[in-house]
């Protein structure tokens, strides 16, 4: 992580949660975090406990309702202004909205629209073109996915917030294939994990049900995520991660394994095709224990 030492980062969604512990982390790693949310506050004590723990880099709050596009807009212009501009993007804000298919509101798919599509695509947009206008040829863009953005489970409350992140898995796609027609050497990278405890669920049900939902089973937590956003950004300039799937073996359904496995045959033959090294990790966590699988190509 030392080169990105002194460099700028924004974490969207870095009030709680896997934003906040991707700021933290990245802050450890003496980078300058510019981190949004609306609730600014917990982002501002975040940034004390960064300063007391005396960690080298900073964290700067901003106040940003993701759903509305001038406030991005106004963000973006702030940074540039205050810290030259963007060298790495963290889309991880996101929610789910309990709003089956056959009888959910349309404000809560408008919503799930806005944040986890609409938002993660103006800011791409917003870093990749602050990184041009400073020649920044080794920047990063890191979308938080899903497993959710791999596979449908049968679970109505979730269904439209799948296709959000479906939405996530082609634009991280779309958006490789842009930066290489681009001949840039930025990279995008998706992120999925498995479960992770943080306020979604709470957010989503009510604080009972997450609660129950969490306790049953051993899930990853923001920690782990971090360390995955870590891990990408210290990968060397000839390699890509692409795709970092984060699964719960204990909850791993018959979909987790198909979808893994046609990832396996799908890059195995995509091999031939690209022109960039990347490397697949799928991180499985048994328990306690963690083991990984390492699968590097080329
Ligand atoms: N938790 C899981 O099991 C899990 C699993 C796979 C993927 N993910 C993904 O991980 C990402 C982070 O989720 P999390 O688990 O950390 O959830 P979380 O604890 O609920 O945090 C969500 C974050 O998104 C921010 N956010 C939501 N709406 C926003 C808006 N309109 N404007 C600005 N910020 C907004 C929230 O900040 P404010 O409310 O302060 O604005 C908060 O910081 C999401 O993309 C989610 O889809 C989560």
């Amino acid at each position: 992580m030392d080169r990105w030492r002194g460099r700028v980062a924004l974490v969207t969604g870095a009030s709680v949660g896997i934003g906040a512990a991707v700021a933290k982390e990245l802050v450890r790693h003496g980078m300058k975090v510019m981190g949004c949310a609306r609730d600014v506050e917990k982002i501002q004590k975040l940034a004390a406990e960064c300063q007391s723990a005396g960690h080298s880099g900073v964290l700067v709050p901003f106040k940003c309702d993701l759903s509305n596009e001038e406030e991005i807009l106004s963000m973006f212009a702030a940074i540039k202004e205050q810290h030259k501009g963007v060298d790495v993007c963290i889309n991880n804000a996101g929610l789910a909205h309990t709003e089956p298919l056959l009888s959910g509101k349309t404000s809560g798919w408008k919503n799930m629209l806005d944040v986890n599509v609409l938002a993660l695509s103006i800011c791409t947009r917003e870093a990749y073109q602050s990184m041009k206008e400073r020649n920044v040829d080794d920047g990063h863009i890191i979308n938080i996915n899903s497993m959710s953005g791999h596979r449908v489970i049968m679970l109505a409350d979730v269904h439209f917030y799948t296709a959000t992140k479906f939405a996530v898995t082609a634009l991280t796609e779309g958006l490789r294939h842009e930066l290489h027609e681009a001949n840039t050497h930025i990279r995008a990278t998706s992120i999925s994990p498995g479960l992770v405890v943080t306020e979604f669920a709470q957010r989503m049900y009510s604080a009972d049900k997450s609660a129950a939902a969490y306790s049953k089973i051993k899930c990853l937590e923001a920690i782990d995520v971090a360390n995955s956003v870590t891990y990408v950004l210290s990968a060397p300039p000839h390699v890509l991660v692409c795709d970092f799937f984060s699964c719960l073996i204990n909850t791993v359904t018959f979909l987790d394994f198909a979808f893994l496995f046609t990832v396996e045959i799908s890059c195995l033959f995509a091999h031939n095709q690209i022109t960039f090294n990347f490397r697949r990790i799928l991180f499985f966590q048994i328990g306690e224990v963690q083991m990984r699988s390492v699968e590097q190509l080329l």
